[in-house]
């Protein structure tokens, strides 16, 4: 049997990266935020002064990738969230970013990745799939804190119209939209902790093992 690929998908502030980075330290995988790389094309772009919508330098920047130039907080602001998103629904930035994504999720052990079309695009054999969701509300909750925690500058009604904007913009795009892939289990997150949930989680893995 091939190694044990987990797919996470879920929309912003879902709890996806925090249950995906606990599986594979759970089952021995190495993980792969999907969302960082989208995040890294958009901070070129910026940094070379350049729109977002700029096809062909995004495209260009997708291709030439390689995460370990990047500082990760700077990745993980609020403001390359909202970039990302732009640059994630350019058809061919998310055609040159399959190959990395497959090539990590094909290691022998398995893989976890995490992010909005691994089960429905990258991975569609992964063994298990996980579609993390949450309230809008609650989402924004959690990211407001996560924020603050990290020394941004938030206020929850400003976060959850980001929730709102990028759950559109991530739902509607015509490549690769945000949907559960048909064959997934979806977490809703809205009344669990992270325990909890990391709890069901490794449940349905478990289960999928067998
Ligand atoms: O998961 P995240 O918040 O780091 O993702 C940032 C943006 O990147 C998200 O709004 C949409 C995009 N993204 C995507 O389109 N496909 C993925 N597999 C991961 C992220």
């Amino acid at each position: 049997m091939s190694g044990l690929v987990i797919a996470i998908d879920g929309p912003a502030a879902s709890g996806k990266g925090t249950l995906a980075r606990r599986l594979a330290e759970r089952f021995g995988l190495r993980h792969l935020d999907t969302g960082l790389l989208y995040r890294a094309t958009a901070c070129v772009l910026l940094d070379e002064g350049l729109p977002l919508n700029d096809v062909e330098a995004a495209t260009a920047a997708a291709r030439g990738l390689s995460l370990v130039d990047f500082d990760e907080a700077r990745l993980r602001s609020r403001e390359m969230g909202e970039a990302a998103s732009v640059v994630a629904a350019i058809p061919p930035v998310r055609a040159a970013l399959v190959d990395l994504q497959r090539r990590f999720a094909a290691c022998e052990k398995g893989a976890v990745l995490d992010g909005r079309d691994i089960g429905t695009v990258i991975c569609p054999n992964a063994r298990v799939k996980i579609y993390v969701t949450a309230s809008p509300e609650t989402r924004a909750q959690r990211r407001a804190l996560e924020l603050t925690a990290r020394g941004e500058k938030t206020d929850y009604q400003s976060v959850l119209a980001d929730v709102k904007k990028r759950d559109e913009r991530d739902g509607s795009r015509s490549v690769a939209p945000l949907k559960p892939a048909a064959d997934a289990i979806v977490l809703d997150t809205s009344d669990l902790d992270i325990e909890e949930a990391f709890r069901v989680a490794v449940e349905i893995v478990e289960r999928a093992k067998r």
